[in-house]
């Protein structure tokens, strides 16, 4: 299958969303209860675009295979380095056929050219299928927290995972903004 990596915008939020509440009613995937509806993922696309990759996997008809951003791991300054980041192919779309791993490529690439150093993955314990993408890409777990969280009438742990991905050599500068890094679409 053809596709094609490219920055997300604020039209891809429906596909966003759609996708993701596929996945919020699943006890595995995300401790997310209720989706938030169209207009919130799109504030969240624009917003995350400021200061971190947003990705879509998208095939020969415009349709989105998947996505990838980062966030934030902690509010407070001396984090800034650090990024959370999130992984979700549509239900629908091809599995086991790397299109995961070449979107983590484009957005660890990225990152990489902003200046951050980590990158964290924050997985309920049970998600095999993330665990084992974690660790192909080279993550190693850092934590396991049982009872994290509540939801479908049990309680259910994560699980963190993390890779560096910058130096830790001298004082880093502030991280740059998405738009001072240039990034040219990758066909698959
Ligand atoms: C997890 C997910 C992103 C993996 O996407 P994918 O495109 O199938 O992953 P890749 O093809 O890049 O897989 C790369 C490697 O990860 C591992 N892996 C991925 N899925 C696996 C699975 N179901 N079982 C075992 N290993 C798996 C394998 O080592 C695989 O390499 P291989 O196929 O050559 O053996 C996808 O299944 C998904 O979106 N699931 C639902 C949403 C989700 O759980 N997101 C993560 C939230 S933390």
């Amino acid at each position: 299958m053809k596709y094609r990596i490219r920055l997300a915008t604020k039209d891809d939020a429906q596909a966003v969303h759609d996708i993701y509440g596929a996945y919020v009613p699943l006890d595995y995937v995300t401790f997310t209860v209720d989706n938030p509806d169209v207009e919130a993922y799109r504030q969240k696309i624009i917003n995350t675009l400021e200061k971190y990759p947003f990705l879509v996997a998208e095939d020969e008809d415009g349709k989105i295979l998947g996505y990838t951003y980062g966030s934030p791991l902690r509010p407070h300054d001396a984090y800034q380095w650090n990024v959370e980041w999130t992984i979700v192919l549509a239900p629908d779309a091809p599995r086991r056929q790397g299109i995961a791993s070449a979107l983590y490529k484009e957005f660890a690439g990225i990152l990489e050219k902003q200046g951050y150093r980590y990158v964290y993955g924050v997985l309920v314990d049970t998600n095999e299928a993330s665990i084992a993408l974690h660790k192909s890409l080279g993550f190693c777990e850092v934590g396991h927290f049982e009872n994290a969280g509540f939801k479908l009438g049990a309680w259910r742990g994560i699980r963190w995972m993390v890779k560096q991905i910058g130096t830790l050599e001298g004082e880093p500068g502030k991280p740059l903004k998405l738009s001072e890094v240039l990034y040219k679409d990758a066909i698959h």
